[in-house]
Formats: structure tokens, C-alpha cells, sequence
């Protein structure tokens, strides 16, 4: 970053006149910001922001986004490279280490994966006290902050390496717990992770297989997990590793500057992802397609969207920085269509949405507001086909952006100029 102009402000109050100048900050890409870190101190003002538009809470190297150019870049590389040419595991180096890995590198850290993605057998007891159609998300949210207890050497950690093994735990017991959340939900036994297995395959596995590492037996014979179902998973995982400072990111580094431990911050980052404006919005769409039920029905539901009186709301339009179009929910279309046959995906649903997506990128109300699909319009309908109940939707997007998460920690942790999170208010009470 570097300072080479000066924002001038110039505040006129009760009449009087004062001139002020701020640092601006350059970043390598995107708008420059005005340093307003002295602005209460030199004014004796605060400066009003709800929902953070306009503020820039932090300095990162992990993750850009122009939203009007539809643009999105984890450590440099744009996300339609990450999406087709490089895997889930290479895109979490990538994110963790700033750069790609070797293919050793990449062989040390897959196994690496494997071995530590075994839980403690008290996460089990601990879902055993939830009730049985408890949301799995909240299970999750508990069970990594129960980890919290089992790891807890992570609470003071300095050394890169210690970094590192406290981010590969997380990472590599993420979709354990999820399928041991989802089983437990649903009275089926625990399925242990198989070290023979890749990342994206064995969460697969443990969520579908039967005891005794079987799958489903059809007169066909045993339904196992394809290539293509891991590669659609592995696509999707990819496409939610981070998104710079979102709502859940945010509240990670929120957690992350109190100097709690870094998986009660993921929890906390778990818990904002499950609304439905955030990483919610995948379960609500299906459930939202499922509700519109014909396309004869489509025009209707919009007309609901568009009107200022009615809360409803399209759910997977719309984003707070992009303006044009969601570069991750392009990658999923076109994988939705290639899929389309292979995965025998719900042609119903998927012609709902195709004209929920006609009407409204033609519809003023829509174009004036710059409302397009976001990533969770299109995730369902894939998420589906390879056997993933609703409910789990947003664990997928938990599994996928566990790397996020932790790389904002660390990248907060390592900061110098880091501070506790505490904005002021706007008090209008008695
Ligand atoms: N359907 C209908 N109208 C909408 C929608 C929508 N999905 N989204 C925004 N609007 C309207 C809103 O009513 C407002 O209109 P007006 O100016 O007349 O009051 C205008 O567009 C601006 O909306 P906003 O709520 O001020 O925008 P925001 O940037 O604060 O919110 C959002 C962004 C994503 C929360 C919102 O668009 C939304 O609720 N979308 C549906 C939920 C969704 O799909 N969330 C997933 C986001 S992508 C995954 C992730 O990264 O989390």
C-alpha cells in the first residue's frame, strides 16, 4: 500500500469552517481509500456507515472483487481458471500459502488432509443431545466450538507452522463433522473418513455409504460415487473458498481481534453464514423453485418480488457488490448444463429458474436495482442430483469456505496494524 495523494475535507459546522487532509491509501487493484483512522480524532466526529458500503475494514492480499466487471481473484488468479484448470486442494494452498502448489507439495498436503479429517468420539455424544430434526448447520456451529476445547493449544499460537496445522485440522475435519451431523440427524451410523479417499470423494462417501464401505445396491449393480459427481462437488467447493469481506468474514475477524480461538471465530463466521442473505440463500432457493412449482407460475412470484409492500424476495438475486453479473454463478450455469444429462437434474426446476432468470434480466425493476443470480441461484439443482438434502445446502458452503475463513484469521493475526473490531454509534435513545 502507498500513500501518495491527500483527501482534503472541508467540514462547515454551525458556521464555522475547518480544512482537514487524510492520507490516501493505494491498493494494488481496485478504489483507493481515504485513511479516516484519525477522522474522530482530528474532527471530533464519527462518520456514519451502516452495513459498511462504503468502508474498507481491513487490508487484504487474499481475495479481490470488482464487482461492476463481474470480477473475482483469490491471491491474483481469477476464479474461471481456479474453477476449470485446478482443484478444491490446490485452490486452499493457493489461499493459505499464496501461491499454487508443486505437485509434491500438493501430494504432501492431500495426504496431510486424509490423515488429520478423523474427529474426536465426542463429537458424537454431542450430537446425540441435539433433537432429531435439528438444523445441521447449528450442529456444526457446536461442534467446531467444541473442538475449540479438544485443540486448544490454537489459542496462542505465533509460529508459521503452528498456522498451518491449526488450518489443516479445520479444514480436514470440516466435512467429517458435516456427514456425522447429517447421519446423526437422520438416525444412520457414523461413517468414519477412508484415508484411501480424496478430499471431495470421501465427504461423498461419508455421507452416502452404507456400513462396511458399500454403496447402494440397485439390479444395476452398487451405485458408486462417479468422477463427475466429484468434480461437481470439488467445482463447487472451489467457487466458495473466500469472498474477501462478506458478512461472515467479517464477523471472523471480528471474533479473530478479541483473541478468542480461531475455530470459536469460524464457528461465529458458521452461525452469520446460515442466514438466508448470506449463505442460507442455496437452501431458500430450491425451496423457493419447489414453491413456484410450474413455470405457468413464474410471473406471479415476481410480480410478489417487485412489489415494495410485500416482503418477498427472489431468493439467489441480488449481491451487494456485484453489479453486472456473479462470476461464480456463471461458472455454475455452464456447469449445470453440462451436467444436465449426466446428472439427470431436475429438468423441472431448472426451467423454473431459466425463466426467473428470462423475466427478470428483463424487467426494469430488476435492471434499474442491478439485480442478477448470485452463485446460490445455481448451486441446488447440482447439490441435488449428487444426493444432498436441502438442509445440508449451506453446510457445502461452510465446507468450501472453512479456507476462507482461516485465512482471514491468520491474515489478521499477522497484521501489525490489526485493532480490536469496535465501531461507534449514532445514539438516539433517551
Ligand atoms: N428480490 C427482489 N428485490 C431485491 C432483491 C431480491 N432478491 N435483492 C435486492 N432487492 C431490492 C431491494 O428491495 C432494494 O429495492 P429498493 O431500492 O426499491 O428498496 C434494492 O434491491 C437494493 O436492495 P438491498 O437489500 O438494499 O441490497 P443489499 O446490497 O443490502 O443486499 C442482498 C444484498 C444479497 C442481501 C439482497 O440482494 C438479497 O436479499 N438477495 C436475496 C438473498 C440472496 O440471494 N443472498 C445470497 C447472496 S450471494 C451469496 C453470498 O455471498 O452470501
Amino acid at each position: 500500500m502507498s500513500n501518495q495523494d491527500k483527501a482534503t475535507i472541508i467540514l462547515e459546522i454551525n458556521g464555522e469552517k475547518k480544512t482537514y487532509h487524510f492520507d490516501i491509501l493505494e491498493g494494488s487493484r481496485g478504489p483507493k481509500v481515504v485513511d479516516l483512522r484519525n477522522f474522530y480524532k482530528d474532527t471530533g466526529l464519527f462518520t456514519y456507515d451502516v452495513g459498511y458500503t462504503s468502508t474498507a475494514s481491513c487490508a487484504s492480499e487474499i481475495t479481490f472483487i470488482d464487482g461492476e466487471k463481474g470480477e473475482l481473484r483469490y491471491r491474483g488468479i481469477d476464479i474461471e481458471t481456479l474453477a476449470k484448470k485446478h482443484s478444491y486442494l490446490e485452490t486452499c494452498y493457493l489461499l493459505l500459502h499464496k501461491t499454487l502448489p508443486s505437485a509434491e507439495a500438493l501430494q504432501d498436503f492431500d495426504l496431510e488432509l486424509r490423515h488429520r479429517s478423523f474427529v474426536h468420539k465426542s463429537m458424537e455424544r454431542l450430537f446425540e443431545a441435539f433433537p432429531d430434526n435439528a438444523h445441521p448447520m447449528a450442529k456444526i456451529a457446536a461442534g467446531i466450538t467444541a473442538l475449540a476445547s479438544i485443540h486448544c493449544e490454537h489459542l496462542d499460537i505465533t509460529e508459521q507452522d503452528e498456522y498451518h496445522e491449526m488450518a489443516y485440522r479445520i479444514i480436514a475435519k470440516m466435512p467429517t463433522l458435516t456427514a456425522l451431523a447429517y447421519r446423526n440427524s437422520i438416525g444412520y451410523p457414523a461413517i468414519e473418513p477412508d484415508i484411501n479417499l480424496s478430499f471431495t470423494e470421501n465427504f461423498l462417501f461419508m455421507m452416502r455409504s452404507y456400513p462396511h464401505q458399500r454403496y447402494k445396491r440397485t439390479k444395476e449393480g452398487e451405485q458408486k460415487i462417479s468422477d463427475v459427481e466429484v468434480r461437481a462437488l470439488d467445482t463447487i467447493f472451489t467457487l466458495h473458498a473466500d469472498h474477501e469481506q462478506n458478512a461472515s468474514t467479517t464477523v471472523v475477524r471480528g471474533v479473530a481481534s478479541t483473541g478468542a480461538h480461531p475455530y470459536v471465530a469460524i464457528s461465529s463466521g458458521i452461525s452469520a453464514l446460515w442466514g438466508r442473505a448470506h449463505g442460507g440463500a442455496n437452501e431458500s432457493v430450491i425451496a423457493q423453485l419447489e414453491m413456484i412449482g410450474s413455470v405457468d407460475n413464474v410471473a406471479q412470484y415476481i410480480a410478489k418480488a417487485k412489489d415494495p409492500n410485500d416482503p418477498f424476495r427472489l431468493m439467489g438475486f441480488g449481491h451487494r457488490v456485484y453489479k453486472n453479473f456473479d462470476p461464480r454463478a456463471r461458472v455454475l450455469k455452464s456447469l449445470q448444463d453440462e451436467l444436465k444429462e449426466t446428472l439427470h437434474l431436475n429438468s423441472n426446476l431448472m426451467d423454473i429458474a431459466a425463466k426467473i432468470e428470462e423475466i427478470a434480466l428483463n424487467d426494469s425493476y430488476f435492471l434499474a436495482r442491478n439485480l442478477y443470480p448470485n452463485i446460490d441461484f445455481y448451486s441446488g439443482v447440482i447439490l441435488t442430483a449428487l444426493g444432498i438434502p436441502k438442509k445440508m445446502f449451506t453446510t457445502i458452503f461452510v465446507i468450501g469456505r472453512t479456507v476462507g475463513w482461516i485465512s482471514q484469521w491468520i491474515e489478521f493475526k499477522q497484521d501489525s496494524e490489526s485493532k480490536i473490531a469496535r465501531p461507534r454509534q449514532l445514539y438516539k435513545g433517551a
